[in-house]
């Protein structure tokens, strides 16, 4: 993907959006050519949406059970994303299923990061499922979305080591720091036009 002006970005939260800051400093500090333009949430109550206020990005937020299907509030979602101009969303801590409402017009240009090393403990609470596991390394991964739990194209990985002693707290930090480099990382390759997708297969080039 390459767009002749800042690739515009949508991130996906329903917590406390770490990753979202992560990414908003990084882009705030200089060198990515994109901005924030939207936070869309599904928890009134998570603290991304006051980062992302400190940080003057519009939010649309939503509560699921006010609609009929999942596919009514994602129509909804499309429909902001293409009003906002949207290039890229980029899912951080968005803890739901996705239909092919959202899918289909933005595969290629939606990924998620997940803390672990897929296709190892994919879904819920990778953290925990890797030390339940007796694994010695898992990590993060950000991939493309596809219509599945964390099965999309894999973009980049980053290795983390499990200590004998570690609690899910202190494991899941460790994880975290690495989501944090990895995020902008990617965002960054995505606004370059570098990231290219065959199949499963991601390449990205070199700068
Ligand atoms: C991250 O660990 C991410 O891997 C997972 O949810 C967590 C979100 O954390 N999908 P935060 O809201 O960005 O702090």
């Amino acid at each position: 993907m390459s767009a002749n002006r800042p690739l515009r970005i949508a991130v996906f939260a329903s917590g406390s959006g770490s990753n979202f800051q992560a990414l908003a400093e990084a882009i705030r500090g200089g060198g990515i050519d994109a901005s924030i333009d939207l936070v869309v949430c599904d928890k009134p109550a998570a603290y991304v949406l006051e980062r992302a206020q400190s940080f003057d990005i519009e939010t649309f937020v939503f509560r699921p059970k006010e609609y009929a299907s999942r596919e009514a509030y994602e129509e909804q979602i499309v429909a902001k994303l293409r009003e906002k101009g949207i290039d890229l969303v980029v899912m951080a801590g968005y803890m739901r299923l996705v239909t092919n409402v959202l899918v289909e017009p933005f595969y290629g240009r939606m990924i998620n990061i997940h803390p672990a090393l897929l296709p190892a403990f994919p879904g819920m609470d990778g953290v925990g499922q890797a030390l339940a596991y007796g694994a010695k390394i898992t990590g993060a991964t950000v991939h493309f979305v596809d219509g599945g739990t964390d099965t999309g194209p894999i973009i980049a990985q980053q290795a983390v080591p499990i200590e004998d002693d570690d609690t899910r707290e202190e494991l899941g930090a460790r994880i975290q720091q690495a989501e944090h480099a990895l995020i902008p990382a990617v965002v960054k390759w995505i606004a370059e036009g570098r990231v290219s997708l065959d199949g499963r297969k991601v390449t990205v080039q070199r700068s």
